[in-house]
């Protein structure tokens, strides 16, 4: 959560941080603020609300031109969205602009201890205690990068800080612990920013920092050492997308434009997986096969629409593997002493790679001698780089905070490791994993047929606009695809949507189903006798109560159309794959609803795209 971003070069900073605020508000949207130095002086500016409440502002108070600044976009933790609780924080010395991403844990002895010295905070956040105690250590005579270092020994919690002193008006400095921080690479000119989104329009190269590690930029410098003030080792990344995947394209949102970039998303995730014998390579995997064929039960750990695709990964992969996969939100995973041990395999799946619970998860499992797999759409993140092995979804930026292409090359990626383990394992034949990798292939296609058809989806979002509850059903992996819709329903549309296993109807939830309720019933192909036809009674037992029901279904399964009020037809695809279209005119659905609903699409209440605190 809270996007930053730092400047220091021969462009106009103020421009430069405003634009990268702009790129990374996504990660945040309560508040947003600017500093830059010019003259030895430090010039604020800092509005709560979105992004344009700030630039409203900056039009009427036409701050100078300098060549460094540093900026925040927030979402709220200590302290509600006001102005005073934006940042960046200053000290009371004047000389110090700070921002932060994270929580300060021992924020309130930090702050006693400052009182105790004579220094008030003006605001409700841990954040400004931070920068009081920085404007401390260069009152002391430290220079910045000493001052931040020492301070960052003294902070406990998760935190990427960025500050400028109004006195060394040279450089920037930023540091991390637990909280996403890349440095960019320019000419005459470097940044530091939560994401290379935020200065992807000036370079393509990066540097990603590590664990506890500080870094000062000048337009010439990149210096990074530990915060034992050792020099640290840089790695240096190209970034392989450009400025046009992190704009909009012609689309009114990100979230319509990611949703139709999905057929290409899935087919990047595929590419150069295999040879041309159906060899699965997964060469990010630092696992020997040894290893692999020791496990003896996955556990996959996610939040969210990450975990979804992790309920569909353990249909697939006890099915092809016979390996017990068990899935657990890793809010609740290391609270419950999980039974884990060297021959488990952990999966975390993360579309972000800073996701804080997962990361304090994969961390717990790696304590207890785990190995940890990430599958992570983030180049360079914390989370595949605190595991052993990573599969990359090649999604490029999703930006809409509703994960849309996230999800589908996730569920992509744990096909791929569900072949491959049955590959190293032999559990499958080479021209069974062949098979499945020819259907895999076909799917881009396929999400485009859907894509294709999508017009019925946008009048149903028209025609429910109204309605204050929308239920979804499914069995097997189509319960995941169930609680997507779902979800994806609540977070943009705020109204109440439930994700139901469609057997669980009678146990309860079909009290819920009076006159006209919608109820989208996901229909497993008819691959699966068994499974269709209990969806097809489920779906009579309600619309017997009066549900009006919308039925996701192969094109031509006459057999469930006279049941569906409205019919939203999928593609013939096998059973396991079916959640890569199905899920598409859901992820349709609740954009269109919301965008009738007057919402922000891209931007939905009190929510973030990266969620960095516990
Ligand atoms: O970046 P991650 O995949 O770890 O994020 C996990 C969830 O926060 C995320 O999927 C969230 O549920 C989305 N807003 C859903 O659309």
């Amino acid at each position: 959560m809270c996007g930053i971003v730092g400047y220091v070069g021969e462009k106009v900073a103020l421009d430069v941080v405003v634009e990268g605020l702009r790129r990374l508000e996504y990660r945040g949207y309560d508040s947003a603020g600017v500093a830059i130095v010019t003259n030895e002086t430090l010039w604020v500016a800092k509005k709560a609300g979105k992004l344009g409440n700030l630039e409203k502002l900056l039009a009427e108070e036409q701050l100078p031109p300098s060549g460094l600044g540093i900026g925040h976009t927030r979402w709220a933790t200590h302290g509600g969205p006001t102005d005073v609780n934006a940042h960046p924080h200053i000290s009371s010395n004047g000389r110090i602009a700070l921002v932060h991403n994270g929580i300060i844990e021992n924020y309130v002895t930090l702050r006693e201890e400052l009182a105790a010295a004579g220094i008030t905070c003006e605001s409700e956040t841990d954040t400004e205690i931070v920068a009081q105690l920085v404007g401390q250590q260069v009152s002391a005579g430290l220079p910045l990068v000493e001052a931040m270092r020492v301070v960052c020994g003294r902070l406990r919690g998760a935190f990427t800080l960025v500050a400028v002193d109004s006195e060394t008006p040279d450089g920037v400095v930023a540091a991390r612990r637990n909280s996403p921080l890349v440095v960019g690479v320019g000419e005459g000119e470097n940044f530091v920013a939560s994401d290379v989104a935020a200065f992807i329009e000036h370079t393509r190269e990066a540097i990603e920092l590590g664990q506890d590690q500080l870094v000062s930029i000048t337009p010439d410098t990149v210096k990074v050492i530990t915060f034992d003030g050792e020099p640290a080792e840089v790695k240096p990344y190209h970034v392989d997308w450009d400025l046009s995947a992190a704009e909009k394209g012609g689309y009114d949102w990100f979230m319509r434009k990611e949703i139709y970039e999905q057929p290409r998303a899935v087919a990047d995730t595929l590419l150069g997986r295999h040879d041309a014998n159906s060899q699965l390579t997964l060469d990010e995997i630092r696992i020997s096969e040894a290893e692999l064929r020791r496990v003896d039960k996955i556990i996959v750990v996610a939040c969210g629409t990450a975990f979804y695709a992790g309920l569909v990964a353990k249909y697939a992969i006890e099915h092809w593997t016979r390996i017990p996969c068990e899935v657990e939100l890793a809010s609740e995973f290391r609270y419950r002493d999980p039974i884990v041990g060297p021959t488990t395999l952990v999966v975390a799946i993360s579309q972000s790679g800073e996701t804080a619970d997962t990361l304090m998860a994969i961390r717990h499992a790696r304590e207890q001698q785990s190995r940890v797999l990430a599958i992570c759409n983030t180049n360079g993140s914390t989370i595949p780089r605190e595991s052993d092995a990573v599969i990359y979804t090649h999604a490029g930026p999703e930006i809409g905070v509703a994960s849309t292409k996230g999800f589908l090359t996730q569920l992509v990626a744990c096909y791929l490791l569900g072949l491959y383990l049955a590959q190293v394992r032999e559990v499958k034949y080479g021209d069974e994993i062949a098979e499945i990798l020819r259907e895999l292939s076909a799917m881009p296609d396929a999400i485009s047929e859907v894509l294709d058809d999508i017009g019925p989806v946008l009048n149903l979002a028209a025609e429910f606009a109204d309605k204050r509850s929308v239920l979804f059903i499914g069995r097997h992996v189509g319960y995941p695809v169930a609680l997507e819709g779902a979800l994806k329903l609540k977070e943009l549309a705020y109204i109440h949507a439930e994700g139901f296993a469609a057997g669980e109807l009678k146990h309860g939830p079909i009290a819920l189903i009076e006159d006209q309720v919608p109820v989208f019933v996901v229909v497993p192909p008819r691959g699966r006798d068994l499974l269709h036809d209990k969806v097809v009674s489920n779906l009579q037992e309600i619309r017997a109560r009066g549900a009006k029901t919308i039925v996701l279904a192969e094109e031509d399964d006459d057999e469930v159309s006279r049941y569906a009020d409205v019919m939203i037809k999928l593609p013939r695809v096998s059973t396991l794959l079916q959640p890569l279209v199905a899920t598409v005119p859901l992820q349709m659905f609740a954009c269109e609803l919301a965008t009738q609903k007057g919402h922000d699409v891209d931007q939905p209440r009190n929510l973030a795209k990266s969620v960095t605190v516990e």
